[in-house]
């Protein structure tokens, strides 16, 4: 079974690799899939986000990163992909999450959304959160992979 697991991953957090970890051993192949919308305005563009991911990630036999644009139920549709998966924290995500699998839903009917909890110490992070700390100077150790951290304070640290 193929799942997709879509999101901005701008910038990936430990709380997206965890997710990855996981979804991957319950499928046959998980394709991280970065959303090319720039009307986010992103602070990475897409190319380093797709970067980001593949480095932390290093090379895994069942694990694929690209990047779509247009609709995520179209893109699905396109890699044969069965479901999407998306982490959740806590019940401020669910509203949107749930808006959004009852459009994926309507869209391309035999498409499912799974939803997988994060793992508790991540359920305070987000990737708004790194790129706040990061834009100020503070500490992002711990809350991204330490591969790419240089790259986000490089990017974002205000000097
Ligand atoms: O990590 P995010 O920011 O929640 O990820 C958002 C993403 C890329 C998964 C979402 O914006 C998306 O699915 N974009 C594609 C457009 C789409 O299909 N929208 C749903 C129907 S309106």
């Amino acid at each position: 079974m193929i799942l997709v697991y879509p999101g901005s991953f701008d910038p990936v957090t430990n709380g997206h690799l965890d997710i990855i970890e996981r979804a991957a051993c319950i499928c046959d192949k998980l394709i991280v899939a970065v959303g090319n919308n720039e009307s986010k305005r992103p602070a990475f563009t897409v190319e380093e986000r797709v970067e980001m991911i593949r480095e932390s990630i290093g090379e895994r036999e069942n694990i694929e990163v690209t990047s779509f644009t247009g609709l995520l139920a179209d893109f699905a549709k396109k890699v044969g992909a069965r479901a999407v998966i998306k982490g959740l924290r806590a019940m401020s995500d669910f509203e949107y999450e749930f808006q959004m699998a009852l459009l994926n839903k309507k869209l391309e009917p035999e498409l499912e959304t799974l939803f997988m909890m994060t793992s508790v110490q991540y359920s305070f992070l987000s990737s708004s959160a790194v790129k706040e700390i990061a834009r100020n100077g503070g500490c992002i150790d711990g809350l991204v992979p330490d591969c790419i951290k240089d790259r986000i304070e490089g990017k974002l640290t205000c000097r």
